[in-house]
């Protein structure tokens, strides 16, 4: 568990999590519990995608896999592991009225399970036709799309934030995940290995369905930047202090790793 994941890894969503406390006026520091519970979620997620029977892959975060490093499995458990501890620091530790708190981790889980990621990750390992956009789409929204929104939706819900600057931040957060996704598609072609600290060309050793097989590496390009602008307009419309939130999107966009 420590080894997957204190290797580093961009920090994403608990990054995204805080920027989303200072945007509405929280203070930060009182979501780091919930925040950290979503990196402990994201990486459990990792070690089992990188599981043989799912992408199998031997390189994350600049180390060996997990199941490499400790056997399939201790990396199976491992993942288990880090979910359980996921629900227990936020149980035990998220400060905040408990309908509140309750609420917010109501939010994660939905996420974290057959709605959100793992219900995308089915979808990425049985289906077998050719996906159209729509389908394609779908699959992004649920596998990453969801746990990356839920990093901004946990937070209104334990803020108990209301108002329509909540529709359009929620706006934004769906659409920064699913351009999360294109982006680390296009990425698995372009990218390479050392800064990745993953496996450059995974997706088309396993002939997944990316917006790079899907509508090739150009269109994939503008697809994203029509999302970056999308997300981009939706947090504009969102208001309040969303400078660090739109660091964030451009940083998703520009991303090199
Ligand atoms: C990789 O996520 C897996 C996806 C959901 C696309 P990240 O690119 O956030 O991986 P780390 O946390 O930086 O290692
Ligand atoms: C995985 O998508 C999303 C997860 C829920 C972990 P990928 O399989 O494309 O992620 P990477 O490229 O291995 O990080
Ligand atoms: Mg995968
Ligand atoms: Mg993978
Ligand atoms: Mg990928």
């Amino acid at each position: 568990m420590r080894y997957s994941l204190l290797a580093g890894g961009k920090r994403v969503r608990p990054v995204l999590a805080l920027a989303t406390a200072e945007a509405v006026g929280m203070d930060p520091d009182e979501v780091l519990p919930l925040a950290a519970a979503i990196e402990l979620i994201h990486t459990y997620s990792l070690i089992h995608d990188d599981l043989p029977a799912m992408d199998d892959d031997q390189l994350r975060r600049g180390r060996p896999t997990c199941h490499v490093a400790f056997g399939e499995d201790v990396a199976i458990l491992a993942g288990d592991g880090l979910f359980a501890e996921a629900m227990r620091l936020v149980v035990e530790h998220q400060p905040g009225e408990p309908d509140r708190v309750l609420a917010a981790l109501g939010r994660l889980v939905d996420a974290a399970g057959v709605s959100g990621m793992v219900g995308g990750q089915f979808i990425d390992v049985t289906v077998t036709d050719d996906l159209d956009p729509d389908h394609l789409r779908h699959l992004h929204e649920l596998k990453t799309g969801r746990l990356i929104a839920a990093s901004v939706e946990c937070v209104i819900q334990l803020g108990s934030i209301t108002g329509p600057a909540t529709i359009a931040l929620r706006r934004f957060a769906a659409e920064l995940g699913v351009l999360f996704q294109i982006v680390d598609d296009i990425l698995d072609v372009t990218g390479n290995e050392a800064s990745l600290g993953k496996p450059q060309g995974s997706d088309e050793r396993h002939g997944k369905r990316t917006y790079v097989s899907v509508f090739g590496l150009e269109r994939a390009r503008e697809l994203a930047r029509e999302s970056h602008a999308k997300a981009r307009a939706a947090l504009g419309e969102a208001g309040g202090r969303t400078e660090a939130l739109e660091q964030i999107t451009d940083y998703i966009l520009t991303r090199q790793r």
